[in-house]
């Protein structure tokens, strides 16, 4: 069935606190880390910007779906009582907030930029039931077969089905680029098989001089 969120208390569970420790931990250790705005690409009803809102002087949240822009605001502010000043609420998608990004970059050295500046990429996958077996195969039968409904209607969701089945490994990041770049595996058992939600398979594009971290057991 489906179901429409109108107020903080219908939202999903927030991330936990560990979430934003370990983001800020990274981005804290950056001789001249920014804490001026953080942009929440994709922030649908907020909850990632509501834990952004405590750190950053100003929270960028933007979203492409109708709708989003209105709720966000009287989630945020309206409910959670965040001063609408810290805010700024955009109807866009990812492609077009990158593009504005890369613009504002080219008035910023690279350098300065990787010292400044972090991009977070966050993914989560089906459940994960620790210690069922049998009960773990019937979730991976749910969303298999679900997989091959959404696999089966072109090429963009079978190549959208390997991205996430690999875990996000067969997203490149160059290390040209890219700087210090950490791939953490929260409670995976050391694999990327949770992430996946059928078979399909994806070159892994992981850099040699990327970092990979894998945390076990984290109890949020
Ligand atoms: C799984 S929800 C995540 C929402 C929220 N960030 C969270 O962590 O709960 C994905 C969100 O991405 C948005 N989205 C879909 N296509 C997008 C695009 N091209 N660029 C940015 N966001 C997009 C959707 O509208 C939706 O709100």
């Amino acid at each position: 069935m489906a179901r429409m969120i109108t107020t903080a208390e219908d939202l999903p569970p927030v991330y936990p606190p560990s979430f934003f420790q370990r983001i800020y931990a990274y981005h804290g250790a950056k001789p001249q880390a920014a804490w001026s705005q953080a942009h929440d690409v994709g922030t649908g009803t907020g909850i990632v910007s509501a834990g952004l809102a405590g750190k950053f002087d100003r929270v960028v949240m933007s979203d492409p779906n109708d709708g989003y822009a209105a709720l966000g605001y009287k989630i945020m502010v309206d409910e959670l009582g965040i001063p609408a000043a810290k805010l700024a609420f955009l109807q866009e998608g990812a492609e077009k907030s990158s593009d504005r990004h890369r613009r504002c970059r080219g008035r910023v050295s690279p350098p300065a930029q990787s010292r400044r500046g972090t991009v977070v990429i966050a993914y989560y996958s089906r459940p994960r039931i620790v210690g069922n077996a049998a009960a773990q195969q019937v979730w991976r039968g749910i969303f298999g077969a679900y997989a091959e409904k959404i696999g089966a209607l072109g090429a963009l969701y079978d190549r959208g089905l390997r991205i996430v089945n690999s875990g996000l490994e067969n997203v490149e990041l160059p290390g040209a680029k890219w700087r210090a770049v950490k791939r953490v595996y929260i409670n995976t058992g050391g694999s990327v098989e949770p992430f996946a939600l059928d078979d399909r398979t994806a070159e892994s594009k992981v850099g040699e001089g990327e970092e990979k971290i894998l945390e076990e057991a984290d109890e949020d």
